[in-house]
């Protein structure tokens, strides 16, 4: 046969064999595609994700570079104590710089550091809160320290432990421990609504921090500053008030001495005779339309607080700050606090029955002489964080930054159930 007639006896099966072939080729090229595709898709996936994990590197290490370059600090920081200032009667400066040479984070007008205090022989540190007093923005910090007597009812018993010591003893390169700035009670200098300042003896700490503030970055706010204090001898800072109320025409004066001296003279050392009254913050101001700022003594805050409110100043339009446990309106009993409940310090092996006769659970702590450090004790510093076992709490004061899950301020604390604590 020949090859002719072969093929076309055979053309079917060639014909059959040459579509099948087409068909392989398609398929497998259509293969190759998908397979390519598919790996050109795994690569970019790869490449994205290598660029994200990049990208978060990077972010991380401009946070990390930032923190570093504005020196921000978590826990404890070494600081050299540059030069200390007595002020007046009791009452003395610190000014200190990083022992670490390495830069200063700025801070919030308003805002404190806490201190940890190490006295010979004692295990633990004290923990105490100073506000910054001097301006942001400068190369150093500033804390104003009045030293605690005894009380008047307890003339024996000894003096305030820390304040004395910065007072009579801290000196000038001496290294302290130093937490960052912090503290919830600061002026938003972004704002632009007038402010009242109120301060009550060393409660002019933070306020004049705030004055600072205004005076510097701004000018044309309205201020009012109504500071009180007893007489000259504990006049505090009153040549650098008096600089600033020059430096603006905003910025308008009250100074109350409740008890001069005969040498005292009335506009020329203070304005009023007395203590600051809600009367004379109505008298002075020109309606209640103002952010109010107040700090100092317990009984002095509640009777300015009281006359806020009765003058129907707004809750949002109050800020306050307490240099201790609050003592300012009763804590709020929150719904769900417990009004009995166990309390088992575990560390302590203790337990104890709540009631709400003790205003936090650190006071019940404290009553069973379980040792939980404490700083503030009003939920700013973070010194009494314990970790809850078993249990739920109910927070009567809000603390500054909500402490991690699993844990709690006791400062501020109550049960809201049985509890077991980590103390
Ligand atoms: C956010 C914040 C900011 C603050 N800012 C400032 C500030 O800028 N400037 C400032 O000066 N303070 C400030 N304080 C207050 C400061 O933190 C301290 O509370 C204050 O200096 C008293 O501490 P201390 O260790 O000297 O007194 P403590 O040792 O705590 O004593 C307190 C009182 O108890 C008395 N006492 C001690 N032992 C006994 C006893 N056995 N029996 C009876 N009474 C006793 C003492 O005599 C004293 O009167 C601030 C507090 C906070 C929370
Ligand atoms: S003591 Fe400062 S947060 Fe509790």
């Amino acid at each position: 046969m020949t090859s002719v007639a072969w093929f076309m006896a055979n053309l079917g099966t060639v014909l059959g064999a040459g579509i099948c072939a087409l068909v392989f080729a398609q398929l497998a090229i259509q293969f190759l595609r998908a397979t390519e595709e598919m790996l050109y898709q795994r690569n970019l996936h790869r490449l994205r994700l290598d660029e994200i994990a990049q990208r978060v590197q990077q972010i991380r290490q401009q946070h990390l570079s930032h923190r570093h370059s504005t020196g921000h600090w978590d826990g404890w920081r070494k600081f050299e104590v540059q030069q200390k200032v007595i002020e007046s009667a009791g009452c003395c400066s610190i000014y200190l710089v990083p022992h670490d040479g390495r830069p200063l984070p700025s801070f919030l007008p308003g805002q404190f550091l806490t201190f940890a205090v190490k006295f010979p022989g004692e295990a633990r540190p004290v923990v105490r809160c100073y506000s910054l007093s001097d301006a942001p923005g400068k190369g150093y910090y500033r804390c104003t320290i009045k030293r605690v007597d005894a009380p008047d009812d307890e003339p024996q018993a000894p003096a305030g432990r820390v304040s004395s010591y910065f007072f009579d003893e801290l000196a000038a390169g001496d290294i302290v421990d130093v937490r960052a700035p912090s503290g919830a009670f600061f002026l938003d200098i972004q704002r632009h609504r007038p402010v009242v300042l109120i301060a009550g003896g060393i409660g002019v700490t933070p306020l004049l921090s705030m004055l600072y503030a205004v005076v510097d970055g701004a000018p044309h706010r309205e201020v009012h500053f109504f500071y009180g204090v007893q007489n000259s001898r504990y006049h505090t800072f009153r040549e650098a008030i008096a600089a600033l109320c020059e430096r603006s025409v905003h910025v308008h004066l009250h100074t109350c001495y409740s008890r001069p001296t005969p040498t005292d003279v009335r506009e020329v050392d203070y304005h009023h005779e007395g203590r600051i009254t809600p009367e004379l913050l109505r008298r002075s101001l020109p309606s209640n339309n103002f952010d109010f700022f107040v700090c100092g003594p317990p009984a002095f805050m509640q009777s300015i607080l009281d006359g806020l409110r009765g003058w129907n100043v707004p809750e949002d339009s109050i800020f306050t700050e307490t240099f201790g446990p609050a003592c300012v309106s009763p804590r709020r009993h929150a719904a769900t606090q417990a009004t009995s409940a166990q309390v088992r310090f575990d560390r302590s092996g203790k337990t104890a029955d709540w009631n709400p006769h003790f205003a936090t659970l650190l006071d019940l702590a404290e009553a069973q002489g379980i040792p939980i450090d404490s700083g503030c004790r009003t939920g700013n510093c973070g010194t009494c964080l314990t970790a809850i076992k078993a249990g739920c709490i109910e927070y009567v004061d809000s603390p500054a930054t909500a402490p991690p899950d699993g844990s709690c301020l006791p400062c501020i604390c109550a049960p809201a159930s049985d509890l077991v604590l980590d103390a």
